[in-house]
């Protein structure tokens, strides 16, 4: 089958400035959230991705009403008040973030019946802690045949502790306990940006919910959630993504569109490799090589950890830093699939469980490799553009999940990518 791949020629230092457009982990979230109402919901600075695709088509096989305006970045969802609990077992398999519809439709329809979403590239990825939350308010779920059978006679609130603080499960549970009887406490809940816009947008229909953004959040049920209008946070990892395709390709460039504070751990490991990093004004931040690159230790967390989605990203850059760097993975069992294609450019880092070692390289040179899921892709991405020569990127669909027209944008900035076409992943030799 053809598909597309990347024709990247590399060593061009990037200059100029780019807008990180709205970001993927809080519209999905907020999408799935909207079947909460049946009223029409329309939001802002949602970001055209394959992903952003996936959940329309989602929320359009339980029946609601959507309108995606890409080029204003805006859509319109009408969820409306017959909306059927069971998609399709194909769609939701596409993507993980599929899962987020569990606890809305259960609010929702007091029912659902909703694929697993099965195993990842990166790692087995379970949803334990969804299922136990929404029990404990209620929930009688079941597995069979692959599928999660849930059913319930009403939520009601409950104080729920999670092992672990889980982004999507804190999402899940604080969906469906906006509508459930009573109060829900939930402790140890995930701190990250994307759950206080979550919490934000659904405060803005109605619901109640207080401490979203620390470890206890509080939730009082209400009887309905009406319409609204909301705006998505800025991607914080597209931002990164960004700001290290400036310092790697050893160029410098200005990155709008950002809240500094949700990249602080991004920044500070950026200054610690001795990059330059300015905030020069509330919302934008210069970044560029300042000539040499120091080795440095890595731990990727929860927030406000140093973030897993940007580990890869950074991994490109401790390849080309002087000395050898310890990249220690604790969110994911299995997020090193980059490495390959790293070492395919000649970068040298051996994994040794949940560590990489790198030992830093003076330069990378091109050649084909493939992307094995989105964060790898951009790792990859950014490899090529430092490289000397031409990286050919197949296995592209991948980045198109999670970054939007990002060749297009990068190549305002000097950047040199082509669109190719590949037959198939086997006339290379790159298996997926
Ligand atoms: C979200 C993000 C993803 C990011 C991740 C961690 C979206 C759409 N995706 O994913 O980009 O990499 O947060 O920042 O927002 N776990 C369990 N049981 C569960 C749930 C999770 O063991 O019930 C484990 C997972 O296997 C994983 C870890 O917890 O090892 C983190 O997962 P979680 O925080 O839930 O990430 P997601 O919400 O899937």
């Amino acid at each position: 089958m053809e598909s597309e791949t990347l024709i990247v020629q590399g060593g061009i230092p990037l200059r100029g400035r780019i807008r990180t457009k709205g970001s993927k982990n809080a519209s999905l979230p907020i999408m799935a959230a909207a079947l909460l109402s049946a009223e029409k919901i329309i939001l802002q600075g949602v970001p055209d991705l394959l992903d952003v695709q996936t959940m329309i088509a989602v929320l359009e096989s339980l029946g609601a009403a959507v309108r995606f305006r890409p080029r204003e970045e805006t859509i319109e969802i009408t969820p409306g008040s017959a909306l059927s609990c069971e998609p399709p077992p194909a769609l939701v398999q596409q993507m993980r973030a599929s899962f987020l519809v569990l606890g809305p439709l259960l609010a929702r329809c007091g029912k659902v019946r909703l694929s697993l979403p099965g195993g990842c590239a990166i790692g087995s990825r379970p949803v334990n802690l969804h299922l136990k939350g929404l029990s404990a308010m209620g929930a009688n779920l079941e597995v069979r045949g692959g599928c999660i059978e849930g059913e319930t006679g009403g939520l009601r609130g409950a104080r729920i502790y999670l092992d672990y603080p889980s982004v999507g499960a804190t999402e899940n549970i604080m969906a469906a306990a906006t509508l459930a009887r009573g109060t829900t406490i939930l402790e140890n809940a995930a701190l990250e940006p994307e759950i206080v816009d979550l919490a934000n947008f659904l405060n803005s229909m109605g619901a109640k919910i207080s401490g979203a953004g620390t470890t206890t959040i509080r939730i009082d049920g209400v009887e309905a959630l009406g319409a609204t209008k909301h705006t998505v946070i800025p991607d914080r990892i597209e931002a990164g993504t960004l700001m290290l395709s400036g310092v790697i390709s050893g160029g410098d460039i200005i990155v709008e569109n950002i809240v500094p504070d949700y990249l602080k751990p991004l920044l500070a490991k950026l200054r610690e490799v001795g990059a330059v990093v300015e905030e020069i004004e509330p919302t934008a931040i210069r970044v560029a090589s300042s000539g040499t690159l120091k080795a440095v230790d890595l731990k990727t967390l929860p927030y406000p950890g140093f973030p897993t989605d940007l580990q890869p990203q950074f991994m490109t850059l401790l390849a080309l830093a002087e000395g050898t760097s310890i990249v220690t993975e604790t969110v994911f069992e299995n997020r090193f699939r980059h490495v390959e294609g790293l070492s395919r450019l000649g970068a040298q880092i051996k994994v040794e469980g949940h560590h990489a070692i790198i030992q830093g390289t003076r330069m990378l040179t091109g050649a084909p490799v493939c992307a094995s899921d989105l964060r790898a892709g951009a790792a990859l991405l950014l490899a090529a553009l430092a490289a000397e020569g031409v990286t050919e990127i197949s296995g592209i669909v991948h980045l198109r999940r999670g970054y939007s027209r990002l060749e297009e944008r990068l190549s305002r900035l000097g950047a040199r990518i082509e669109i190719g076409r590949q037959v198939s992943d086997r006339a290379l030799g790159l298996g997926s």
